[in-house]
């Protein structure tokens, strides 16, 4: 009888310890993830696998969350799964505020913050947040790809870190916890939430509002605990962070667009041979132009399901009040010019819709 009680504990404890190792090999991914990957001839196997580790501060269901996602499996099978893109979203490896640190360390071999957040390394950027400076979808996408997205990112001087593409978030509205900003006047007095970038700063202080800067990370609580009365972002990021519980009044303004800077780590694009960081570009490339059609997409969506909120007032900003607001900026404008040189703040106006269709 012993015995049999001995026998059954013995076996009892063999299926557990099986039954942990199989978890722990399944929750790192080991198991199964051979039959996702397709061989050819000339693959040397998986431990010659080259892992990226590309680190942003979004939600997964965002343009940037999907653009990371949709690159990572683009990677995978233009370099016929030599290479793994590993994401990390949310902010869950590093903040914006330590992601940068990160990348020029090595540490993680991606990021895509806001260009925003990159000016202080790389002032020639602050021109594109201008207020008003793009029309529309296609102008962004005419100013973020080709020609001109490759010179905005030679701007880089950074030896550590090298810029591959510009994603788009597309435009940005305002919010506020008590009151519809239409006219200049409703931003008197009242404090905004900024990325860190100076020229949100000077565009907030031109309407006689203040400014505090947060990590996107910290926007939520500094909402709810009304450290701020506003704040600027996309429907994108305001819908899938919740931002609208402490923002009821929004209004569509399309003042500013919100661009992100996928850069590498230098020393590691430098390791990496020749033809995968060809079939990396290449990834890159469609990637990008996939994230210009999904941003307008998921902003047009996402507002929808704003507008279905009965607490959420949604308004459009009228053109009359439009050029009200952009007499204010004058003197950002005169500023960034002197900064960045006009020759910038031309190319990138001119590459508007119309201009780009001959
Ligand atoms: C923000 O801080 O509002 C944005 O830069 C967040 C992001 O990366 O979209």
């Amino acid at each position: 009888m012993e015995h049999d009680h001995m026998k059954y504990f013995i076996m009892a404890s063999i299926l557990t310890i099986i039954g942990i190792i199989t978890f722990i090999l399944f929750d790192n991914g080991y198991l199964f993830q051979e039959q996702k990957i397709t061989f050819d001839e000339e693959q040397s196997g998986l431990e010659d696998q080259i892992i990226i580790h590309l680190s942003h501060v979004t939600a997964e269901n965002t343009p940037k969350g999907l653009a990371a996602q949709k690159f990572s499996e683009l990677t995978f099978e233009k370099t016929n799964g030599r290479v793994k893109v590993q994401v990390y979203p949310n902010g869950i490896l590093y903040s914006d505020n330590d992601e940068l640190e990160a990348l020029r360390k090595g540490n993680v071999q991606m990021i895509a913050p806001s260009y925003t957040n990159m000016t202080d390394i790389v002032p020639q950027w602050k021109v594109l947040d201008l207020p008003f400076l793009f029309q529309d979808y296609d102008h962004i996408k005419n100013v973020f790809t080709g020609e001109t997205g490759e010179q905005l990112l030679q701007f880089i001087t950074d030896k550590k870190i090298k810029g591959l593409a510009f994603w788009s978030n597309g435009f940005k509205q305002m919010t506020n916890d008590s009151h519809p900003l239409l006219e200049p006047e409703d931003f008197a007095g009242n404090t905004f939430r900024i990325m860190p970038g100076e020229g949100l700063k000077k565009q907030f202080h031109a309407l006689g509002a203040k400014t505090i800067t947060t990590s996107f990370t910290e926007v939520f609580s500094s909402l709810e605990k009304q450290m701020v009365d506003g704040q600027e972002n996309t429907i994108s990021n305001i819908y899938t962070k919740g931002l609208y519980q402490y923002q009821p009044y929004l209004t569509l303004s399309n003042h500013g667009v919100l661009g992100y800077a996928v850069m590498v780590n230098q020393d590691f694009w430098d390791s990496l041979p020749e033809d995968i960081r060809l079939q990396i570009e290449d990834a890159m490339r469609e990637t990008t132009l996939w994230n210009m059609e999904k941003s307008i997409q998921m902003n047009e969506t996402q507002l929808v399901e704003i507008q279905k909120m009965e607490d959420i007032h949604v308004y459009e900003l009228p053109p009359d009040a439009k050029d009200r607001w952009s007499k204010h900026f004058k003197t950002l404008y005169q500023e960034t010019k002197q900064e960045a040189g006009s020759d910038l703040i031309e190319l990138i106006g001119n590459k508007s819709a119309k201009d780009s269709q001959n």
